[in-house]
C-alpha cells in the first residue's frame, strides 16, 4: 500500500507558485483555495491531500506531523527556528529579501532604536550580531505604516520590487537575508514514509530544475 501524504500550503503567492511544481510531480488539487472555503483539499491522487493554512503556521503543522510536508518562506522558517523539520529543497519561488527599511537617514542618530516588525526573532538576532540593543515592536502586517506615524524608527520586512517602501516614502537600508520558499518535511515522516517522501522530493527537485532550465 502507498503511504498517503499531507502537504501544507498557504493561499496566495505560495499556492500559485507551487501549483506548477506539484503538477510536475503529478499532483493537481480538485479545488481552488481562493474560491473554496475548504481547508482540506483533495487532489487527483487519492493518497495526496493539501491543507490550506496561514503562511506563518506552515512550519508548526509540519513540526507536529499534522502535515508530512509543507511549503514555507525562508523568512517564516528563520522566525520559527526550524525545530522538527527538514528543509531539503529550495523551490526558488516567492523570492524576496528580508531588509531593514525606514526614512532616509533613519537610525543614524544615537539612542536606542525602535524597530517594528512581524519578524521579532530574526530582528533580535540581526541586531544582537551587531552588538546593538534595540526595542522591537511586534506587528502582524502593514509594517510600512509604523515609521510614518511615529510608532518606530525602522521596520524589518520582506522587500521584492521596493514599490511598497517607495509608495510610503521609505527606503531599504540594510540587507538581512535572501528569501525564497522551501519544501519542508516532518522529521518522523521522513523516516516512516521514507520511500514515498523521497520519490516526491525527487519529482519536486526535477520540477525546480526544469523551471530553472526554461528561465535560462
Ligand atoms: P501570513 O498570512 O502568515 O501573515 P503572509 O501574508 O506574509 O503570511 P504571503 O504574503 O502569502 O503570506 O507570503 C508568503 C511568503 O512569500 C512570505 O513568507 C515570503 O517568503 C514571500 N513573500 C512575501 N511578500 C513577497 C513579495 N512581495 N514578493 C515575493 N515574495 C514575497
Ligand atoms: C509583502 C510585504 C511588503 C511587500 C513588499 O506584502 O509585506 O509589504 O510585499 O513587496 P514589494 O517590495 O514588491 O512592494 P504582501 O504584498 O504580501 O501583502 P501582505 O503580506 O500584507 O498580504
Amino acid at each position: 500500500m502507498t503511504d498517503s501524504l499531507t502537504i501544507a500550503l498557504s493561499k496566495g503567492r505560495i499556492f500559485k507558485e507551487t501549483l506548477p511544481l506539484l503538477a510536475h510531480a503529478g499532483v493537481e488539487p480538485l479545488d481552488d483555495p481562493e474560491t473554496s472555503r475548504k481547508l482540506i483539499l483533495d487532489t487527483n491522487r487519492d493518497d495526496v491531500k493539501l491543507v490550506i493554512i496561514r503562511a506563518s503556521d506552515v512550519p508548526t503543522y509540519v513540526q507536529y506531523g499534522a502535515a508530512d510536508l509543507g511549503v514555507a518562506g525562508k523568512d517564516v522558517l528563520m522566525e520559527h527556528g526550524g525545530e522538527g523539520v527538514y528543509e531539503p529543497l529550495d523551490l526558488e519561488i516567492a523570492r524576496c529579501r528580508l531588509m531593514v527599511a525606514g526614512r532616509r537617514g533613519a537610525g543614524e542618530g544615537g539612542g536606542r532604536l525602535r524597530i517594528a516588525t512581524k519578524y521579532v526573532n530574526s530582528t533580535r538576532r540581526h541586531y544582537a550580531a551587531q552588538g546593538q540593543q534595540v526595542e522591537i515592536i511586534k506587528l502582524y502586517g502593514s509594517m510600512e505604516l509604523a515609521p510614518l506615524v511615529g510608532l518606530s524608527d525602522l521596520i524589518v520586512d520582506v522587500v521584492d520590487t521596493g514599490n511598497t517602501l517607495r509608495a510610503n516614502g521609505l527606503e531599504p537600508l540594510e540587507h538581512i537575508a535572501d528569501i525564497s520558499s522551501r519544501l519542508i518535511v516532518n522529521r518522523a515522516a521522513m523516516k516512516r514514509k521514507h520511500a514515498r517522501v523521497k520519490a516526491f522530493l525527487a519529482q519536486m527537485a526535477e520540477a525546480v530544475q526544469e523551471r530553472r532550465g526554461r528561465a535560462a
